[in-house]
């Protein structure tokens, strides 16, 4: 018998593509990376470094929740993008993935479930699976935008579902939240009895105006407990810095509970360092600068991408909102696998739609925050292998 858990018995086995990019790399050719994701490489303003040099960093202030400094810092952040909220109703972790697994420890026994979108970032799998909880995904119909339908979710439910998870806007499809559909999320949790997270780090990422839009569940009048999620990472393109939020919310009972819950479950980790929290306005007075940059970035490498699309090519740019990625439909044959191994011997290197569970047709993910340079020589090889593919 294994004396490892089986929950720790992860896949170790590599597909034909990241087999095909590690050769690749082994023989030292070039590659032009349309996955990259990590704002720290690809040329984005940096902050100095200078404020986590804070005279008291090295003092140990074991608040479960965070500093309330910290705290005040986030809520008058988000006062500023028009979501007033109180600073006791927020809570501060090591990232928002360690968020989520404080989350599935506080609304689900082992072997409950939670509501998750697909298609969406393979991000939950793990983290729900280290907790005990299973997974059961709501389609986000094409036909719809790859919006939210509240039929989607009943036909994904079973007894044992606890939280429905939304991921904001969508990651990588940049669809945001419309009201209308919040509305309808909301009774529907509210008469289910569920939980609602809502994973908005993309969320100030718009690409243009849209008053239809929800950017955050933060600071609304919801029926149901909510769990506004965010942090430095995108925010402030600082992943590094290992700090996340969440806004909890809902009806007061439930709030208050949960908060109560939330601090016990923190204090047992005490995870968020004193240097990153005293720091915090600093890192947040740098986030306009990070996300202009990041706007102008990936609305251009989007100008170009839509550019460089022949008239009647067999592959079009799926539209979207906002966010760091793009979706490109293209066709059945040869298919997702075949047409990113023939790019990677192109030299270009995308993500096949299965790695974010894209369904009904053949899908490829662009990061749009890709440096410009690169973005740009790999349009050429990008167009002609998929023109090929027709
Ligand atoms: C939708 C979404 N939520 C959360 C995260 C993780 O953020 P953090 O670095 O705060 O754990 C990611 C990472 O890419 C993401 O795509």
């Amino acid at each position: 018998m294994s004396p490892f858990s089986a929950r720790t018995d992860f896949a170790r086995t590599w597909n034909p593509l990241a087999r095909a990019l590690a050769e690749r790399r082994e023989r030292g050719l070039p590659l032009l990376d349309l996955t990259e994701t990590n704002p720290t490489r690809v040329g984005l303003p940096m902050p100095e470094p200078a404020p986590l040099a804070h005279p008291d960093a090295l003092g140990y202030v074991p608040e479960p929740l965070g500093l309330l400094s910290a705290r005040e810092a986030v809520a008058a952040y988000l006062a500023g993008r028009g979501a007033p909220v109180h600073p006791e109703h927020l809570v501060l972790s090591a990232s928002t993935s360690e968020a989520y697994g404080w989350l599935f420890k506080l609304l689900c026994e082992p072997g409950d479930n939670v509501l998750v979108p697909a298609p969406c970032y393979p991000l939950f799998e793990y983290l729900a699976r280290l907790e005990g909880v299973g997974l059961r995904h709501y389609r986000l119909p094409f036909a719809q935008g790859f919006g939210l339908d509240v039929g989607e979710l009943a036909a994904a439910r079973d007894a044992r579902t606890r939280a429905v998870l939304v991921v904001n806007p969508g990651n990588p499809t940049g669809h945001y939240l419309r009201e209308g559909e919040l509305e309808a999320l909301g009774s529907w949790c509210a008469r289910e009895g569920l939980a609602l997270v809502s994973d908005e780090v993309f969320s100030d990422f718009a690409w243009d105006e849209d008053p239809g839009r929800v950017a955050t569940v933060a600071g609304r009048s919801l029926p149901m407990p909510t769990f506004g999620l965010s942090g430095l990472s995108k925010v402030a393109g600082l992943p590094g810095l290992k700090l996340g939020w969440m806004h909890v919310g809902g009806p007061d009972a439930a709030r208050r509970e949960a908060l109560e819950r939330l601090e016990s479950l923190a204090d047992t980790y005490l995870p968020v360092n004193t240097p990153v929290q005293l720091s915090l306005r600093p890192w947040l007075a740098h986030a306009p600068r990070f996300q202009e940059a990041v706007l102008a970035r990936v609305k251009e490498n989007r100008r170009l991408l839509r550019d460089a699309r022949p008239r009647h090519a067999p592959w079009s740019v799926v539209p979207a909102e906002g966010g760091w990625s793009a979706v490109l439909r293209i066709p059945l044959e040869p298919g997702e696998e075949a047409t990113c191994l023939a790019l990677l011997d192109a030299g270009v290197g995308v993500h096949p739609g299965f790695f974010y569970d894209f369904t009904g047709g053949a899908w490829l993910v662009l990061s749009l925050l890709t440096h410009p340079d690169v973005f740009a020589q790999a349009l050429g090889p990008l167009a002609r292998v998929l023109a090929a593919s027709g």
